[in-house]
């Protein structure tokens, strides 16, 4: 039996997969079992941010397994405070609530939002109504899955949990018109700055001001979900700071601690007493070995020039792909990219890319390419001739 025989008959088949088996990465290259090599213009899905095996990384995570690899939530560790600590200073945030991973995240995001309402309204204003945007993707947990904007994934589940409603993304009046008509019984406003799974489809200055001017009316919570855009996915440690707001929840996963299962609910002063004793928890969460891997990812990515090295790579693949014949429009900010094809689908694509040696991703219709932040140049030079050639075929 091979591995994909093997694999198929004992692990669940909720995935679609691609009959491909990766045994080892170095830098921004994955090998496959049978030896082909593959460059990555999708970090697994945006998680691998310093790419395969990153020597400092790897350092890191086998230092702090020599050490110590686990405790529980009863005690503390230095390196989650010192992760915590450095995580809070560059973000400029409070306090952080650590899980393992996006689901997980916007969970903790979604309690804290409920239980501040709560604290401070009473269990009968019933304030806990939480506002997401149609089209956005928050996880697959049934909490996560309810505040999901996407009919496509509401089937199956039922009942899903109550108190989410959804709003236009990008439409002002809409998102008035909603909290208008739930009055009083709003808790948060969440959303993602750049809707990944939804497309790479970026929210607009004014709307994310409107989000903030509404909410600040009427003490309504902010939760950005930054679990794809954040850690420099779009060129700045989280994608606030390029808005010039500061939520009163960031939610981080993916590629925070570099490729190992991590989650993280960031609180300001207005919600970081919210969690108590007893309200939550999560028994690997703050794990030592993904606060190290974390760490040393921080470490990368707010070193001298590195968030703006990812901004320049963002608009060169920009400019190079569109300059393809093939390709309509290109969205996104940073290295989170997402390419509309004039006649061909995203999924063939895909799928061609994957037998010419390039990894790359999906999301609804369109291309989607989420390189390791430290991809070099040369790499990308390399990735795109893969993929124009594939256009051209
Ligand atoms: C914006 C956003 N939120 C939440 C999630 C869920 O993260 P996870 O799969 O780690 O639970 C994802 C995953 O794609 C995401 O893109």
């Amino acid at each position: 039996m091979n591995t994909i025989e093997k694999f198929n008959e004992h692990v669940v088949g909720s995935y679609g997969r691609f009959d491909l088996v990766l045994e080892k990465g170095e830098g921004r290259s994955a090998t496959s079992e049978d030896g082909k090599t593959y460059i990555d213009f999708g970090s697994g899905i945006g998680t691998n941010s310093l790419g395969y095996c990153n020597d400092k990384w790897v350092e890191a995570i086998c230092a702090q397994a020599h050490a110590i690899q686990h405790t529980s939530n009863y005690y503390y560790t230095k390196v989650q405070a010192d992760f915590a600590a450095k995580l809070c200073e560059a973000t400029g945030y409070d306090k952080i609530f650590f899980g393992n991973s996006g689901a997980e995240a916007n969970e903790c995001a979604i309690k804290v939002a409920r239980k501040y309402s709560f604290d401070k309204y009473g269990k009968d204003a019933e304030r806990n109504i939480i506002v997401t945007l149609a089209n956005s993707f928050h996880g697959r947990t049934m909490a996560t899955l309810s505040a999901t904007g996407q009919d496509s994934f509401h089937n199956y589940f039922f009942p899903f949990v109550p108190g989410f409603v959804n709003a236009k993304a990008n439409d002002i009046e809409d998102l008035r018109r909603v909290l208008a008509e739930n009055e009083g019984k709003v808790c948060a406003v969440m959303f993602e700055f750049v809707q990944g799974e939804g497309g790479v489809v970026s929210l607009e200055k004014d709307f994310i001001e409107a989000i903030f001017e509404e909410c600040g009316k009427n003490d309504i919570l902010t939760i950005a979900d930054e679990v794809q855009t954040g850690v420099g996915r779009t060129g700045a440690l989280i994608t606030s700071k390029l808005f010039g707001v500061q939520p009163d929840i960031t939610t981080l996963a993916k590629g925070l601690a570099g490729g190992v299962p991590i989650g993280a609910c960031l609180t300001n002063k207005k919600t970081s007493g919210v969690l108590t004793p007893g309200t939550h928890g999560s028994t690997f969460g703050g794990n030592p070995l993904a606060c190290a891997g974390g760490l040393s990812v921080l470490d990368t990515v707010l070193s001298e020039g590195f968030l703006d090295e990812v901004c320049r790579k963002g608009y060169y693949f920009y400019q190079k792909l569109m300059a393809f014949d093939e390709v309509e429009n290109v969205t996104g900010t940073g290295l989170m990219i997402g390419i509309t094809l004039k006649n061909k689908t995203a999924k063939d694509i895909c799928k061609a890319c994957l037998d010419n040696g390039l990894l790359a991703l999906t999301a609804k219709e369109k291309l989607r390419l989420l390189p390791p932040l430290n991809i070099t140049y040369d790499e990308i030079d390399k990735g795109l001739a893969i993929l124009e050639k594939v256009l051209n075929q």
